[in-house]
């Protein structure tokens, strides 16, 4: 609340309305003071308005005063009468002034009690992020979808058959051990597993696609490895196969050079090495050079071997293929200069959230 207006009112009589016969309509020398004090006290409209009613409602003394004024001498009347309408103005004045204030005083109040404090500093806002190894699985399924591959997937549990047999494994053969196999213990011995790589998803798709065949397949695997830097139990691979007419190895080559330079860019190159698979004939190893010259090895390919083709009910006389396979893991180590792939799965938040 604001302080009233504390400014003494004139007396009448200094006024220069002794002589103006306003005492004699019974009016009081000291009307406008009271009047003063009166409304100073108030705190409020409501209390303001009692003020008012007394003052200048129907029992006030200024209404009093004008019903007296009929009495007076015409001449005695028409000078009563305008110092009654001075005073009347002065007392209405001070009725107007500290209505004013008082309603001021209330807009301020309601200011500082509705105030929002626009300045109020919070925390940022915590934005999620892709795990490195997402990130880069989508952006492997980008590159081959720009390249005319779609996308396919496999279950990781798979039959001993889809992960070895139909890829010409035979049983029992040491080619089977490259893999350190996880069984689960379900159907007959041996016979349910974690996959090991992503090729079962090849005849899967063979299975029950008619050529001309353009897949990507990207997925989780699993082997009975101890982890360190380069190698974890659970890890994820990306296989692609392409079944059409007039398949050579150069495709392969050609196809392994395209993606190189599509994801690592145009100082990378690549290179195939020979080496075995069963499931592919001829087989090799493809290596990609970074920009200082050093090799490194990314992975398996090879042209469909003519039995997988054959198991898959497609016709190795009509038809030729290629396929590879690498791990996306270590793409994502290379990609980002992570030098420890056990960094990608101890989750440390503030580790993960600079990729
Ligand atoms: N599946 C093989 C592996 O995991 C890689 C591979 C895929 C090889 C496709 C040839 C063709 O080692």
């Amino acid at each position: 609340m604001s302080e009233p207006n504390q400014e003494p009112q004139q007396p009448l009589v200094s006024l220069g309305f002794l002589d103006s016969g306003l005492l004699d309509l019974g009016l009081p020398e000291d009307l406008l003071d009271t009047v003063c004090q009166q409304v100073a006290a108030v705190s409020s409209l409501a209390e303001l308005n009692a003020v008012r009613i007394k003052v200048s409602g129907k029992r006030s003394e200024l209404l009093k005063a004008r019903q007296a004024l009929g009495s007076l001498e015409p001449e005695a009347r028409r000078q009563a009468g305008k110092a009654l309408n001075a005073v009347k103005a002065a007392v209405e004045e001070l009725l107007a002034t500290r209505e004013a204030e008082l309603a001021a005083a209330a807009r301020a109040e309601k200011l500082v009690a509705e105030r929002l404090d626009l300045t109020e500093v919070t925390e940022p806002l915590q934005h999620g992020y892709l795990h490195v190894i997402t990130q880069t699985w989508q952006e492997l399924e980008d590159v081959f979808v720009g390249m005319g591959y779609r996308v396919a997937e496999g279950p990781e549990i798979e039959s001993d058959w889809y992960n070895f047999g139909v890829l010409n494994f035979p049983e029992g053969h040491p080619a089977r051990d490259m893999y350190d196999t996880l069984y689960v213990d379900y159907g007959e011995s041996g016979s349910t597993l974690l996959r090991t790589h992503t090729s079962p998803v090849q005849a899967r798709v063979m299975e029950n696609q008619e050529p001309p065949i353009y897949v990507v397949a990207p997925g989780r695997c699993f082997r009975q490895d101890t982890a360190d830097a380069t190698h974890m139990p659970v890890f994820h691979q990306i296989e692609g196969l392409v079944v059409d007419r007039h398949i050579s190895l150069g495709n392969l080559a050609g196809t392994i050079q395209a993606f190189t330079v599509a994801y690592f860019g145009t100082s990378f190159t690549s290179r195939l090495r020979p080496s075995y698979f069963p499931f592919t004939e001829p087989s090799a190893e493809f290596d990609i050079q970074r920009p200082d010259g050093t090799w490194l090895e990314l992975g398996g390919c090879g042209m469909v071997h003519p039995n997988v083709l054959t198991a898959c009910g497609i016709d190795p006389e009509k038809w030729q293929g290629f396929a590879f396979g690498f791990g996306i893991d270590r793409l994502a180590l290379i990609r980002f200069g992570i030098n420890d792939l056990r960094e990608l799965w101890t989750n440390d938040v503030r580790f993960l959230e600079q990729f």
